[in-house]
C-alpha cells in the first residue's frame, strides 16, 4: 500500500506520515529533506541557491544519508528548500529516487507538497493535510518554546505565510491537493485525534480499492 500525504508547512504531516508508517509497518520518506539536503549542500559549498544549474547538479548527485538530520531540520532550511524546489531540473533529478522508495515491496508513507500530483498520482489513499496559517504558526512556536530556542510569533506567522505563497504559487509541481485526496483539516484537532482521522481516511481508501 503507497500512502500519500500532502500539506504545507507545519501542518502536521511529517507526524502524521511517521506515525501511519509505524501503525502500518511502512517505511517512510520525508521528501522536504531531499529539498532541504540540495539547499545544505549548495550553502555549504558557498554557492547560491538561485543557481539553477548547481541546484541541479546536486540534486542529480544528492546522497541524503551523509547529512546530519539536526542540520537540515532548522527553520532557515525550510525557506532554503522552498527556494530550490521551484527549479524544474532539480524536482525531475529527484523524482526518480522518490518512485523507487514507494516502489519498493509491500508499499510506503510519503509526504511532501506534490506526492499525490507528481510522484505517486496511483497511491492507494491520498491525505490532504493542512491547518490556517495561525494555528500552524502557534504549533510552531510553542515546539520551539518547548526547545528553549528563541521564537516570535509574528515572525514565524510571516515566514509560513511566505513559504506557502512560494510553494502554491511555482510552475513546477505546485502545493495542490489531489483531485482525489482526502482533505484533513486539523486546525480543531489534538495530534491523537488527526491521527484517527488520518487512520479512517486509509481505512476508507483500502476499502475502495
Ligand atoms: O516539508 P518541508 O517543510 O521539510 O519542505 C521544505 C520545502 O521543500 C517546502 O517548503 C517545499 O518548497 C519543498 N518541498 C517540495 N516538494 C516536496 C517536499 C518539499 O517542493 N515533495
Amino acid at each position: 500500500m503507497i500512502i500519500a500525504i500532502d500539506g504545507p508547512a507545519a501542518s502536521g504531516k511529517g507526524t502524521l506520515a511517521r506515525r501511519l508508517a509505524a501503525n502500518y509497518r511502512l517505511p517512510h520518506l520525508d521528501t522536504g529533506l531531499l529539498y532541504r539536503a540540495v539547499a545544505r549542500a549548495l550553502l555549504d559549498a558557498g554557492q547560491a541557491l538561485e543557481e539553477v544549474e548547481a541546484a541541479a547538479a546536486v540534486a542529480r548527485d544528492l546522497d541524503l544519508w551523509r547529512f546530519e538530520e539536526a542540520r537540515l531540520r532548522g527553520r532557515e532550511m525550510g525557506d532554503a528548500a522552498s527556494v530550490v524546489s521551484a527549479f524544474e531540473p532539480v524536482r525531475s533529478a529527484l523524482l526518480e529516487l522518490q518512485r523507487r522508495f514507494a516502489g519498493q515491496p509491500g508499499g510506503a508513507v510519503l509526504d511532501g507538497r506534490d506526492i499525490g500530483t507528481v510522484v505517486c498520482p496511483g497511491a492507494d489513499a491520498k491525505l490532504f493535510v493542512t491547518a490556517t496559517a495561525e494555528e500552524r504558526a502557534r504549533r510552531r512556536y510553542n515546539e520551539l518554546l518547548e526547545r528553549r530556542e528563541p521564537a516570535d510569533l509574528a515572525e514565524i506567522l510571516a515566514e509560513i505565510r511566505r513559504r506557502d505563497e512560494r510553494d502554491s504559487t511555482r510552475s513546477a509541481a505546485p502545493l495542490r491537493p489531489a483531485e482525489d485526496a482526502v482533505t484533513l483539516d486539523t486546525t480543531a484537532l489534538d495530534p491523537e485525534g488527526a491521527f484517527r482521522a488520518a487512520v479512517a481516511i486509509v481505512e476508507e481508501a483500502r476499502r475502495r480499492s
